[in-house]
């Protein structure tokens, strides 16, 4: 089911949307390579064991977030879900590990599933959950703290709002600060100031619907999730999460 019309990503005709993003996403989602190892290295600290476990991937894209963990973590029940029949397609081929099920699903048709037992031990996510607005993003927080097994963990890699029109601004600039800098470090000097207005355009598409920090960890605490926290942040990309206990 499709929810919100807004979102361009669920739609079935949007392969070039899908291709922009997956040839661009390294040089302009700010510090992607270190929050995925940031968040895999989240994992293995809090499982002492972390093989033979179910995970279950949000939003997965291309599936680029498990083929990390798969990785480094091969022995465990990989489930990704995508909202794109596109982004579902890609995942599919770019991932044939055994014990792997790739399915579309958009985080709405998630949270309406029937109640089951919980059923995962790490959910994750990267870069998707901000196209729900707040009151979404509770539904799926509880959702999943639902579905997370004891000892279970649920990070989150994704763009916040900031606090306020100042701290936006700053924030804004070592978007592209840090855009213009990988440009000027790889072969692309030339592309250097060409994302500038990247972070305007996010801002005004309504697709994104970012929510504060602040919310958002207190959203997870409220469902009942533990040790909330923000791990890493940069520029308006935070990485956060909590445990089921
Ligand atoms: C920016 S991409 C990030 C993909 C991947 N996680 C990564 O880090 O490269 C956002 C992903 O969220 C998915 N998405 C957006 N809205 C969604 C929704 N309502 N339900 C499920 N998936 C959604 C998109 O299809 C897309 O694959």
């Amino acid at each position: 089911m499709k929810d919100d019309t807004a979102n361009t990503w669920i739609d079935d005709e949007h392969s070039e949307q899908v291709d922009q993003y997956l040839d661009m996403a390294d040089l302009v989602v700010v510090e992607r390579q270190r929050t995925i190892k940031i968040l895999s290295d989240l994992f293995a600290y809090n499982f002492t064991n972390p093989n033979g476990l179910s995970l279950l991937d949000l939003g997965c894209g291309d599936g680029v977030l498990s083929r990390h963990i798969h990785s480094l973590y091969p022995d465990n029940h990989f489930h990704l879900v995508d909202g794109s029949p596109e982004m579902a397609a890609r995942a599919k081929s770019c991932f044939k590990a055994k014990n792997t099920s790739v399915v579309c699903q958009t985080f709405e048709d998630y949270i309406g599933e029937p109640a089951s037992e919980p059923r995962y031990d790490f959910v994750y996510s990267a870069n998707a959950i901000h196209h729900l607005a707040l009151e979404g993003k509770g539904a799926l927080y509880a959702r999943i703290f639902r579905d997370l097994r004891l000892g279970g963990l649920f990070i989150n890699i994704d763009t916040v709002l900031p606090a306020s029109e100042k701290t936006e601004a700053w924030q804004f600039r070592m978007w592209t600060d840090w855009i213009n800098e990988n440009f000027r470090k790889s072969d692309l000097q030339e592309r250097a100031g060409t994302y500038d207005g990247l972070p305007e355009g996010y801002k005004n598409s309504p697709e994104n619907k970012p929510s504060t920090l602040l919310d958002q960890l207190r959203l997870l605490a409220e469902v009942g999730f533990q040790d909330v926290d923000c791990f890493y942040k940069y520029s308006v990309f935070a990485v956060f999460g909590g445990r089921k206990r």
